[in-house]
């Protein structure tokens, strides 16, 4: 092989060598940059196997119970009372639940009252699913 035949070759070699390089570093990086700006959360739709028992309540169209909700939704406010919370497990409930009656309770849940957001800012919870929290939290003060 002639010497400028084997130098051809060689610089040949290297710049496919670069190629494979930088096409499998750029692979890692879309790889790598995918894994970054993934959604935090992935939607489970009824049928999905959606990895774990957590999901099938939900699936199933089982409510959500008022106990997980409260944990979830409300207790940071409502434990310590944040802003005059009425406080969980307190007569601050039956009082209030005596004085403006349950359904009072549960519209000014839905829409808000003074630092209380509406919804207590569990946005997907059903009219319902409020319902059951306030009657869980005026129970608990029984
Ligand atoms: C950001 C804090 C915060 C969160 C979270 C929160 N609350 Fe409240 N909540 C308040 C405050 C403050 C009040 C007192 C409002 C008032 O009477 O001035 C209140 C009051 C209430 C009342 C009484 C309303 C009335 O008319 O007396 C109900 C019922 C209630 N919250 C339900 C809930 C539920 C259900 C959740 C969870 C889904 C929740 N809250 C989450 C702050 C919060």
């Amino acid at each position: 092989m002639s010497n400028i035949a084997a130098k051809a070759i060689s610089t040949l070699f290297a710049i496919a060598l670069g190629f494979l390089a930088t096409s499998t570093m750029a692979n890692t990086d879309n790889a790598a940059i995918a894994e970054r700006i993934k959604p935090v959360g992935s939607v489970c739709v009824e049928g999905d196997d959606c990895g774990g028992a957590s999901a099938a309540p939900a699936a199933a169209g089982g409510a959500r119970s008022a106990a997980d909700l409260y944990t979830t939704k409300c207790a940071a406010c409502h434990t310590s009372g944040v802003l005059g919370a009425p406080k969980f497990g307190t007569s601050e409930w039956t009082d209030r639940a005596a004085g403006k009656g349950l359904d009072t309770l549960v519209n000014n849940a839905i829409n808000g009252i003074n630092a209380m957001p509406p919804r207590g800012t569990c946005a997907d919870c059903s009219d319902d699913e409020i319902k059951s929290l306030v009657e869980y939290m005026v129970d608990s003060a029984k």
